[in-house]
């Protein structure tokens, strides 16, 4: 039993509440030090939990494998319990806050038996940045605060920062498997036939109960920073994204812009993030924010200043190499806690697409034997790193100034193969919404049970905390905040288009700094375009082609739009937004009339205008 480090009365009596609640045979406040940290992570190589690597190949690091139930986000289990159910919207699971409570006082009675229970104060941002904010995980499981320590600037120096009377959010988690006198623990405990991943906008708390994989565990990042944040922001007037953030300096100048870009999981995001610039972009410089979540508040000057409130990557690693992330894979080399990849004979990790060849034997993500051609994957295919943000070589110098970075442009993305050009820009603010409320993506394996295309508006649809036509009127409520030469451009992109034999027609990857210096150019207004029924799109001559060979009748291809699967689309918005009745903003329902119209008044496809 560590001794009680806060005067903060409010911490102090909460964690005293669920000491009596959850019944732990200790508490445990971390300190967030190395030697904790250390200490932790060796508890864990004697229960089983953790393997340690090879410290020559991996030095610091470990690999963890789940229970094969709980091996991701668990939306059907995830639940927004606000004071009325319209408040939560027809996106969300909704439970009546009461009932709810008293199904999770039952499941966390006693629930902590046998084990220790820790506290983990911690803050989503650089300390005492404006922008910032605390909260306090209680957790029975230690490979929680091992990896809240990679995520999250956690410790005695958060409590400094909350003092006696600061606020935080209260973040409670159990794995949910209370231990008998004399039971033995097995390696990943959990309660995959119980989990709740819940959260009450209205008090601003979270309860997690029976998963110990990260989304639905780590309560500072999907949980916190977004469902919760996410209300937050739009009672304070502020935003919480699902967006990396990335700086791009072209040679030869001596500002740097920054773009924040919402793709759902599992669609590139991190890759995207750490961009290594292509052939014919010598002296281009990209640095990386952060890869998954920005924090954004207007600053004093009225520009949109955004945060990664994370301190660490929680990235996929299959599909994950030196040809599609270098940087990546340089920050994932050392102080890297791995869950469900394999094990390489010699104690290193492997997974899917990080070489061509694999090793000719493995121990998979289960922990059997696995060789090639065995017909199972060795990695599951949402294993993931957990490293420090600092490992990364490419870090922004600015990833911690608390005041953020100013924001040029909202980018956003989606896994589309059909009819659906690399880029375009919005008219206007309201435009950009409505293109990123109508976002659609098909499925990947960030989220069990998902089929086909779903809508994911803003990638928020599993992280918006409130109801999304409300979210979407916050959107428009901050275009009109801003002055309007201060508020960033919006633009669409799609890296997945497919020909007809189903192979992708873009490059992507670094490739991918071609569009993004064209938007950067309209930002500038120094990018010409042509104007499309959907928006303002690149010709052939607005992009930068040294170094890449390709060709032009392919790029209009990649560019055109099909009339009448257009309006399908634009149709099928209907029945979509249909289902947000009176709460839909009446300002996207005239961006979809006026789309429809411009598709209508098309003879046929839409082509860009030839060159000259
Ligand atoms: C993630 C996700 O883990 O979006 O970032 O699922
Ligand atoms: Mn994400």
């Amino acid at each position: 039993m560590s001794t009680c480090p806060t005067r903060n009365q409010n911490l102090v009596a909460w964690v005293e509440e669920i000491t009596k609640l959850c019944e732990p045979d200790q508490v445990y406040w971390c300190d967030g030090s190395q030697e904790e940290y250390d200490r932790l992570c060796q508890e864990m190589v004697e229960s089983g939990t953790f393997t340690r690597l090879n410290e020559k190949k991996r030095p610091n690091s470990y690999l963890s494998r789940s229970d094969v139930r709980d091996v991701a986000r668990v939306e059907d289990r995830t639940f927004i319990c606000s004071e009325r159910q319209e408040d939560a919207g027809p996106t969300n699971n909704w439970k009546d806050p009461s009932e709810m409570r008293a199904t999770l006082k039952g499941l966390f009675r006693g629930c902590m038996k046998g084990r220790t229970l820790y506290v983990i104060p911690f803050s989503m941002g650089p300390l005492g940045s404006p922008i910032a904010h605390i909260g306090v995980e209680l957790t029975d499981s230690p490979y929680v605060v091992v990896n809240m320590r990679i995520m999250t600037r956690m410790g005695k120096k958060v409590l400094d920062v909350l003092g006696d009377t600061g606020e935080f959010v209260p973040c409670l988690h159990s794995v949910g498997m209370p231990l008998a006198e004399g039971q033995k623990d097995v390696a990943w405990p959990c309660n995959p036939d119980n989990r709740y991943i819940v959260h009450f906008p209205e008090t601003r708390e979270i309860w997690s109960f029976g998963s110990g994989y990260g989304g639905n565990a780590l309560l500072g990042k999907k949980c916190f920073a977004l469902r919760i944040a996410s209300v937050m922001a739009r009672d304070e007037g502020w935003m919480a994204e699902h967006m990396m953030i990335l700086g791009i300096q072209a040679p030869g100048s001596t500002e740097k812009k920054y773009v924040a870009a919402a793709f759902p999981s599992a669609c590139g995001k991190t890759n995207f993030a750490m961009i290594i610039p292509p052939a014919g972009y010598e002296g281009w410089k990209a640095s990386t924010i952060g890869d998954d979540i920005a924090w954004i508040k207007p600053g004093p000057d009225g520009t949109l200043r955004a945060i990664n409130p994370e301190a660490g990557y929680f990235g996929v690693a299959p599909g994950t190499s030196e040809f599609t992330n270098p940087v990546a894979m340089k920050t994932c080399e050392r102080d890297t806690i791995f869950t469900n990849v394999a094990l390489t004979d010699d104690g290193d990790v492997w997974w899917e697409g990080m070489s061509k060849e694999p090793p000719a034997h493995l121990i998979d993500w289960t922990g059997q034997d696995w060789t090639p051609g065995c017909g199972r994957p060795a990695a599951h295919p949402n294993a993931r790193f957990t490293s420090p943000a600092a490992n990364n070589p490419e870090i922004d110098p600015e990833w911690e100034n608390p005041e953020g970075v100013p924001i040029s442009a909202f980018i956003f993305g989606g896994r589309v193969s059909h009819n659906f050009p690399l880029v375009y820009q919005s008219n206007d603010w309201s435009h950009g919404v409505y293109l990123a409320a109508t976002m659609g993506s098909e499925a990947t394996a960030a989220a069990d049970n998902q089929k086909g295309l779903r809508r994911d508006p803003m990638a928020m649809l599993p992280f918006c905390g409130y109801n999304m036509a409300d979210y979407w009127s916050h959107w428009l409520k901050m275009g009109k905040s801003v002055p309007v030469e201060k508020l960033p451009k919006i633009f669409r992109v799609n890296w997945f288009r497919r020909d007809e034999n189903g192979r992708f027609i873009w490059p992507g990857f670094g490739d991918n700094l071609r569009p993004l210096e064209w938007m950067l150019g309209r930002c500038e207004g120094t990018a010409g375009a042509a104007d499309s029924p959907i928006g303002a799109m690149p010709r052939r001559q607005d992009l930068r082609w040294d170094g890449l060979d390709f060709d032009p009748a392919v790029y209009t291809k990649l560019m055109s739009i099909e009339k009448d699967v257009a309006l399908s689309e634009v149709e099928d918005q209907s029945t979509y937004f249909a289902r947000f009745g009176e709460k839909m903003p009446g300002e996207l329902l005239d961006q979809q009339a006026a789309l429809a119209k411009r598709l209508g008044a098309l003879s046929g496809p839409w082509t860009l205008p030839s060159e000259d």
